[in-house]
């Protein structure tokens, strides 16, 4: 079975859904900001040639039900503010890989965490995963304290993995088993 996000997933917040052609002038504001791909494996986008090529290879990646390309909407004026992704998923070990991307202006207010949880527990749930992975530069900090406050374990080192902007880093594997996912786990003192 093809892995497929029939329905709009719901947060207090946000909600999620399959991307649009017409989400691309806000994922522009997202992905047009080095600070933000600073740790992504592409480049900024420069225009929206460049969001229109992406989307083409987020169709063609969705074509063979091996990913799902997700924005998130804040609810409370319906703006596309991120995105994130099930790819490389793996339907005889139920496993997929996530990705995730927030634009500056809502850093900080605990929204990717709330995605997240929203799209994890459809994807334990409803999608039959029993396994998710992330693949994170060690040097992305907010990145690593949203998988630890999600419940993903640190598995292992990955040397010199990706070449990404001219150099070639590590990355850390994150794993989530199905039954680990903390949904409201609150910040400890320390941070
Ligand atoms: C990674 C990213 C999605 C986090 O989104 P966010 O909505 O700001 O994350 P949250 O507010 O849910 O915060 C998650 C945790 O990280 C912490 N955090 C946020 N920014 C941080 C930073 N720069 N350094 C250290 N910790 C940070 C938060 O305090 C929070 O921890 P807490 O629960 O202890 O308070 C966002 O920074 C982003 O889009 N970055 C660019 C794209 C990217 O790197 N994607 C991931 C590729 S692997």
């Amino acid at each position: 079975m093809p892995l497929a996000i029939t329905s709009v997933i719901e947060t207090p917040r946000l909600k999620l859904r399959l991307v649009r052609e017409t989400d691309l002038t806000d994922l522009m504001a997202v992905n047009g900001d080095d600070l933000v791909t600073r740790h992504l494996p592409y480049a900024t986008w420069q225009s929206m040639a460049d969001a229109q090529a992406w989307f083409e290879r987020m169709q063609r990646l969705q074509a063979p039900g091996t990913a799902q390309q997700c924005v998130v909407i804040r609810k409370e004026d319906h703006r596309v503010i991120g995105s994130c992704l099930l790819f490389r998923y793996e339907e005889g070990s139920a496993r997929a890989e996530l990705g995730y991307v927030l634009g500056r202006a809502h850093w900080g207010q605990g929204l990717m965490r709330e995605a997240l949880s929203g799209l994890i527990a459809h994807a334990f749930s409803d999608l039959a995963l029993r396994r998710l992975e992330a693949e994170v530069n060690p040097a992305n900090h907010a990145s690593v304290k949203l998988l630890e406050r999600l419940g993903f374990v640190r598995e292992g080192l990955l040397r010199k993995r990706w070449v990404a902007k001219g150099e070639a880093y590590d990355v850390e594997i994150f794993g989530l088993l199905k039954g680990e996912l903390r949904l409201n786990s609150t910040p400890s003192p320390m941070g």
